[in-house]
C-alpha cells in the first residue's frame, strides 16, 4: 500500500486547473472507486495500480486533457452521461435548448421527438427521463457515438423509449428511414467553420470528435441540409429547436425560415449568447 495524502494530489493541480481541491477530490475518489464525498483531506492508503492509474491521470490533466474525458462522465441539466473521445461532452449551453423543449412537449402533450445528431445522448436522454410517456429517435453518422447513447439510454432507464439509428442526413434515404410525422426535433449539429478548429482550445480540438464540431465553410452546412429534411419529418405545428454558436442565430433563422418554417422565438444561454432557435412548421 502507498500511503497519499489530499494535499499531495491538490498541490499537483494548483496553477494547472481552476479548482485544485475540486478536482483533486474528484480524481481521488475515481480511482479508488468512492463517491466525491467520501474523500476528506486526510490521507488515503493506494494499491500500487491505483497509486499508477493516479499518477498518470493527474499527469494527463496538467498536460490540458479534460476532466470529463478522464473520469469517463459528465452532468448534464439533471444527469450524469457517461461520455469518451467518440463524442462531443455535453456542454451546460446546451441545457437553455432542454429547458424549452421540455416546457413545450408538456404544453402540446408531445409524443414523439427526434434528435439530429445525438452524440452523447444528452439531450434526447434527459427529456425522456423528464417524460416518461414520451417516445424518441437519436440520430447520428457516428456507430461509436450511438454505443455511448445506448448505454446512457440504459443507466437513465429509457432505452425502451429510445430508438438509436446510425444515418447521415446527407443521405438520399434519409427521410425515408426516419420516418415521419414527429412532433419536434431538437438538434445541436456541428457549427464551427472549418477554418475555425485549429483556433480552438486544446481541451475541445484535441479531445472532441472533429465530426461533432466542423460546420464545413461557413459553419452552416448541417443547417442548411437539416433545413431542407426538416419539414418533411416534421408534422404540422411541429416544432424545431436548433443550437447555435456565437452570432450565428440569425442565418440559422433564415436558413429555415427559408424553407418555409416560421420563427418563434430565440433564447440566450446563462453568457448572454444567442443560443437555442425555435420554428414551427
Ligand atoms: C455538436 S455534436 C452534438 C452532440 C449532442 N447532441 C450534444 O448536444 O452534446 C453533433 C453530432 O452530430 C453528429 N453528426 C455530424 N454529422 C452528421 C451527419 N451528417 N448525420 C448525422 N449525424 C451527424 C456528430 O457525430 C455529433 O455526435
Amino acid at each position: 500500500m502507498i500511503n497519499i495524502a489530499f494535499e499531495q494530489v491538490v498541490k499537483q493541480l494548483v496553477g494547472k486547473v481552476d479548482s485544485p481541491r475540486l478536482e483533486g477530490r474528484m480524481v481521488l475518489a475515481f480511482v479508488l472507486g468512492k463517491d466525491s464525498d467520501e474523500i476528506g483531506s486526510g490521507a488515503f492508503d493506494l494499491t500500487e495500480e491505483q497509486s499508477e492509474h493516479l499518477g498518470k491521470i493527474l499527469q494527463k490533466r496538467i498536460d490540458g486533457a479534460p476532466l470529463d474525458k478522464l473520469l469517463g462522465e459528465k452532468d448534464f441539466y439533471k444527469y450524469r452521461f457517461k461520455v469518451s473521445e467518440d463524442v462531443l461532452s455535453p456542454r451546460s449551453d446546451t441545457e437553455v435548448l432542454v429547458e424549452a423543449a421540455g416546457r413545450l412537449i408538456f404544453q402540446n402533450k408531445m409524443e414523439k421527438v427526434i434528435d439530429l445528431g445525438t452524440g452523447s445522448g444528452c439531450i434526447l436522454l434527459s427529456l425522456l427521463a423528464d417524460f416518461p410517456s414520451l417516445s424518441g429517435v437519436g440520430i447520428d453518422a457516428s456507430e461509436k457515438a450511438l454505443a455511448i447513447a445506448a448505454e446512457n439510454a440504459k443507466r437513465l432507464g429509457v432505452g425502451n423509449r429510445c430508438q438509436l439509428m446510425n444515418l447521415s442526413w446527407f443521405k438520399d434515404d434519409f427521410v425515408q428511414k426516419t420516418g415521419v410525422e414527429y412532433d419536434m426535433i431538437v438538434s445541436n449539429p456541428p457549427y464551427i467553420p472549418s477554418k475555425d478548429i485549429d483556433d480552438l482550445d486544446v481541451c475541445v480540438k484535441s479531445y472532441d470528435p472533429l465530426r461533432a464540431l466542423d460546420g464545413g465553410d461557413d459553419g452552416y452546412d448541417h443547417y442548411r441540409k437539416i433545413a431542407e429534411v426538416a419539414p418533411k419529418i416534421l408534422r404540422k405545428g411541429g416544432y424545431i429547436l436548433l443550437e447555435g454558436g456565437i452570432n450565428q442565430a440569425q442565418e440559422i433563422k433564415n436558413i429555415f425560415e427559408k424553407q418555409g418554417l416560421v420563427w418563434c422565438q430565440t433564447l440566450k444561454d446563462l453568457g448572454g449568447i444567442e443560443r437555442c432557435i425555435i420554428l414551427k412548421k
